[in-house]
């Protein structure tokens, strides 16, 4: 993956994010080397290796990869609060999906987790690419969030079955920033905000995280942050 971006050729992918190693979940960064098709982003880069990156049977294969994720999807894109801005769709409409060939087959969900009043949870959307359980446990050391069950029925969820608010969840967002789907997202206060703009008797006053001064100053390899 890593080559053929250097050399100026895009895989498309689902599951691989730049910040994290790979975990070849998906199966849509589908290319050929030497002939013999392989997941671009699990394959180590070596000498003398003869990639290709595009073609009929890659195509097929990253259509047929990415319809059994949609095959177990809600697929209603109008609705979604990622609409416009979600990797999944973004793919769909890259590899022209039009028709789908495959059954649809729904697991069965526990329903929207919105306790947090930060992140909310919708695993109906997951497309289990892993990223969000490993940038909690492995990148901000939180471990709030697991796979339950197994194969099919896999599911991203707070650890122990419990609400994302009952968890270790501190609410830094890292799970929702890299979240490809609609399954982990920023709970949306627009609403809210618009309601009290236009409520005369509020004085409003806006502040912003110190999250955002803190990410500024890293980036910036100022200690301590600007303010
Ligand atoms: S907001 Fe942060 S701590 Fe909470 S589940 Fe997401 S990554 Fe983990
Ligand atoms: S919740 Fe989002 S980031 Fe986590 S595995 Fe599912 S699709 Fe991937
Ligand atoms: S991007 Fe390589 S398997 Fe998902």
């Amino acid at each position: 993956m890593h080559a053929c971006t250097k050399a100026g050729y895009k895989v498309p992918h689902l599951c691989y994010h730049e910040d994290l190693p790979a975990f070849g979940n998906c199966g849509v960064c589908m290319v050929e080397i030497n002939g013999k098709a392989v997941r671009a982003c699990s394959t180590p880069c070596e000498d003398g290796m003869q990639i290709q990156t595009t073609g009929k049977k890659l195509l097929d294969l990253r259509r047929e990869a990415l319809e059994i994720i949609l095959s177990n999807h809600p697929n209603n894109c109008p609705e979604c609060i990622k609409n416009g801005r979600c990797e999944l769709q973004d793919l769909a409409q890259e590899l022209a999906i039009r028709h789908m060939h495959l059954k649809k087959v729904r697991r069965k969900y526990k329903g929207r987790d919105e306790s947090s009043l930060s992140i909310t949870l919708d695993p109906s959307y997951c497309v289990s690419c892993g990223r969000c359980t490993y940038v909690c446990n492995e990148i901000q050391d939180v471990h709030a969030l697991e796979n339950s069950d197994r194969g099919f029925e896999t599911f991203v969820g707070p650890t122990f079955g419990r609400l994302l608010e009952e968890s270790e969840c501190v609410k830094c967002g890292q799970c929702s920033a890299h979240c490809p789907v609609a399954a982990i997202y920023e709970t949306d206060d627009s609403d809210e905000l618009w309601a009290a703009l236009d409520n005369p008797d509020l004085v409003l006053v806006a502040q912003e995280a110190p999250a955002v001064r803190v990410a500024l100053g890293e980036n910036l390899a100022s200690n301590p942050a600007p303010t």
